[in-house]
């Protein structure tokens, strides 16, 4: 679990005072602030002090364990330690922040932990500040990072942030599509989860929440307004802690594998995905298509119909990696149901 949570409009304005009582001596914070905001107002708002340093990070490419390397080598080259890094920015961003935060007190790569469980000691103070809303990424206990070998989260109990700012003022201006695909991933979340074999009271009474607000959105009301950011907002954070004690499912574990082949960012890759899976989520894949018409949102079709046999077969061995999220979706016997022939299958019609 986070350990504090503030919610509101303008609460950004309270990081300083929020970062006060972490700060340890003069040791910097230091802010990884999503490259689309160098040079606008909200950078100008960072408040930075000191030996603080603002690293505008580039998420054009999802985090890559070689790049949470690079930049917590860095830091420590540079400062030895620091009092806290502060993620600003979409999921990528808060993923980033997270991954550095454990990497500055974990020795070797942030390849070597890419699994369940596998970080020994935590991080150092970590702040969340989403300018998106719907990975969920803001209260997770992982990191999803793309590895020399894999693409997988840094599962752990170390990896929660430590505070959070949901602050809805800052996803204001978020560019419709880019709003939509990361909003479905938080749909998403909810349809496999509530769907799920692994789900509990604890998962149903976050995603019945989380899917009532993303419904409020997407469904019910016909313009874009603050009500809208404030709901989609509390839609993430419920999403994400209904995952938290459950799974993911048959979305994510394909749409992992597009991502590792054509590098297809993750709320897209999912809505992709999504539309094709009347056979698992006859009730969800019906609704998204009426969000997707509502919202006159474009989502690309045919993007595997060029692919080799060796290519196809990389994403099967990506997506059929992801055991817990197959097990969640079709449970124990998960295998009798899915092979790579029925894959490669599903795989050709994206
Ligand atoms: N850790 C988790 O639990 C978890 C869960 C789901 C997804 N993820 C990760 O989250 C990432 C996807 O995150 P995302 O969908 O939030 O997108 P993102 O962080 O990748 O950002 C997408 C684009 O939007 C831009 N952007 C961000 N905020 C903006 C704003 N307010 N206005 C305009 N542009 C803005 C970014 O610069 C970028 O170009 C993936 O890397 C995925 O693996 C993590
Ligand atoms: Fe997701």
């Amino acid at each position: 679990m986070i350990g504090y949570v503030i919610y509101g409009r303008g609460s950004f304005n309270q990081l300083d005072e929020i970062l006060k009582s972490n700060r340890k001596g003069d040791e910097p914070m230091i802010f990884l602030v999503d490259h689309f905001f160098e040079g606008k107002e909200l950078a100008k708002r960072v408040p930075a002090k000191g030996k603080d340093k603002v690293i505008f990070v580039d998420v054009t490419y999802e985090p890559k364990t070689s790049y949470v390397d690079s930049i917590a080598n860095q830091l420590k080259e540079e400062f030895g330690t620091v009092s806290g890094i502060i993620g600003i920015g979409g999921g990528s961003s808060m993923d980033l922040a997270k991954a550095v935060s454990l990497m500055m007190n974990n020795p070797g790569s942030s390849a070597d932990y890419q699994g369940w469980d596998l970080v020994k000691k935590a991080g150092v103070y970590k702040v969340g500040i989403p300018t998106l809303s719907g990975t969920g990424a803001e209260v997770s206990r992982t990191t999803v990072l793309t590895g020399p070998t894999k693409k997988l989260g840094m599962n752990s109990d170390f990896t929660p942030f430590d505070q959070i700012v949901l602050d809805p003022e800052l996803t204001a201006n978020a560019p419709a599509n880019q709003r939509f695909y990361t909003g479905m991933d938080c749909y998403i979340h909810c349809i496999e989860s509530l769907n799920g074999t692994y789900l509990n009271e604890f998962s149903k009474s976050y995603g019945d929440k989380a899917l009532q607000l993303c419904r409020d959105v997407y469904v019910n009301k016909d313009d874009w307004d603050e009500v809208s950011d404030d709901k989609l907002m509390m839609a993430s954070y419920a999403g994400g802690m209904s995952i938290a004690y459950s799974q993911v499912g048959v979305a994510h574990a394909v749409s992992y594998g597009l991502s590792y082949l054509l590098g297809t960012k993750h709320g897209i890759g999912n809505c992709i995905v999504f539309d094709h899976l009347e056979e698992f989520y006859p009730e969800g894949v019906k609704e998204f298509k009426y969000m997707v018409e509502k919202n006159q949102i474009d989502i690309p079709k045919n993007i595997c119909a060029n692919l080799t046999d060796q290519e196809f077969d990389k994403m099967i061995d990506v997506s059929m990696g992801m055991k817990p999220l197959w097990e969640n979706a079709l449970g124990k016997d998960w295998e009798k149901q899915m092979n790579r022939e029925r894959l490669r299958k599903l795989y050709e019609r994206l």
